[in-house]
């Protein structure tokens, strides 16, 4: 497998909506240039979403703001309605992610809406961003699984993948969200999806709670899958996935792709270094394999 992989690293939004420090808008930015530094040519930097539900996503715009003088890098934020399609205009996001689910039950908890209602909402989004130039991905959460529903079938996956596709999303994003698929699993969603999305178009967002994500990624990149999302030192989770851990860590996706003689262009000690300045923030060690054995070293 030696061609091109897209990162897209989610650490300060995905890696921090969770975490129970507050980490200031100032401090955010400082970790947004580190990755930025490190080679990573898409870091997600924010969302706009309801203060009360996120209070930790608060000061998105000036994230935005602070950083969007790296032209070079894509600066994705998300947006769950027309308010934070305003609010993400008016900090000048040129790319913006929308977020459903496979599952009622997430849909509900997570955007106290059912599935087809978010549907609804993004509607106009979408519409208002193809007139605006901007360009919009689509996350599915609870793709191998729900914290809710349990099992869910790669068909309700293809309903919402087609339906956000069909709207204009450039790229789907399927998020493991509570991080309990496996290889086998994995491979069937990304073949059932891309019989109706192009796999060029399918990025795949796993979280690491059963340690599978590495070799669910693996799995996901024999199918054909060049776009993954991770989180530098692993960080992540989502309030509304109880006991889910962080998503698969930048570093050790680096190292695999590397070890697989894919160029990543990160720099793997400015990688260890942004982690190492956002461990310091939330006082914890990463848990990131990699950043700890050469943290070790
Ligand atoms: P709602 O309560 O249904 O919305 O929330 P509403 O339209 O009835 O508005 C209620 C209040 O929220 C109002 O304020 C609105 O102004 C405000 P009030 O009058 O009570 O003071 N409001 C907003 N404020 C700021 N920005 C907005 C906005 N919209 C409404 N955009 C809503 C619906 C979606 C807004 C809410 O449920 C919400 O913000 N949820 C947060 C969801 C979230 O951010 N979850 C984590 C990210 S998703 C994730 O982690 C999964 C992913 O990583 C993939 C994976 O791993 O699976 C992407
Ligand atoms: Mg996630």
């Amino acid at each position: 497998m030696s061609d091109t992989v897209h990162i897209v690293e989610v650490g300060p939004r995905d890696g921090l909506q969770n975490e129970k420090t507050p980490i200031s808008v100032a401090d955010r930015i400082t970790f947004v240039e580190a990755l930025i530094a490190a080679g990573l040519k898409a870091v997600e930097v924010g969302a706009f979403v309801s203060p009360k539900a996120i209070p930790q996503m608060v000061g998105s715009a000036d994230v935005l703001r602070g950083v969007s003088h790296h032209t070079e890098c894509e600066l994705p934020v998300l947006v769950p309605n027309e308010k934070g399609y305003e609010a993400s205009q008016a900090a000048g996001a040129k790319l913006i992610a929308v977020f459903a689910a496979a599952s009622e039950g997430f849909s509900r908890a997570n955007i106290n809406c059912s599935i087809e209602e978010s549907i609804e909402r993004f509607r106009p989004v979408l519409a208002r961003a193809k007139a605006d130039g901007v360009r919009v991905r689509g996350y599915i959460s609870t793709v191998l699984g729900c914290p809710y529903e349990g099992e869910i079938k790669p068909q309700a996956v293809v309903d919402v993948a087609k339906v956000l596709w069909d709207l204009g999303c450039y790229e789907i994003s399927l998020g493991d969200t509570i991080g309990v698929g496996t290889p086998v699993k994995a491979r069937q969603l990304l073949r059932a999806v891309a019989g109706h999305v192009p796999m060029a178009n399918l990025a795949m967002h796993f979280h690491d709670t059963y340690g599978q994500a590495l070799a669910n990624l693996y799995a996901g990149m024999e199918e054909g899958c060049r776009v993954i999302d991770s989180a530098a030192g692993g960080l992540g989770g989502c309030p509304y996935a109880p006991g889910a851990t962080g998503n698969v860590a930048t570093e050790d996706v680096v190292y695999m792709l590397e070890g697989m003689g894919i160029a990543t262009g990160v720099d793997m000690a400015k990688l260890v270094a942004a982690t190492n300045v956002v461990s310091g923030l939330i006082g914890r060690l990463p848990v990131s394999r990699v950043a700890a054995a050469l943290n070790a070293k």
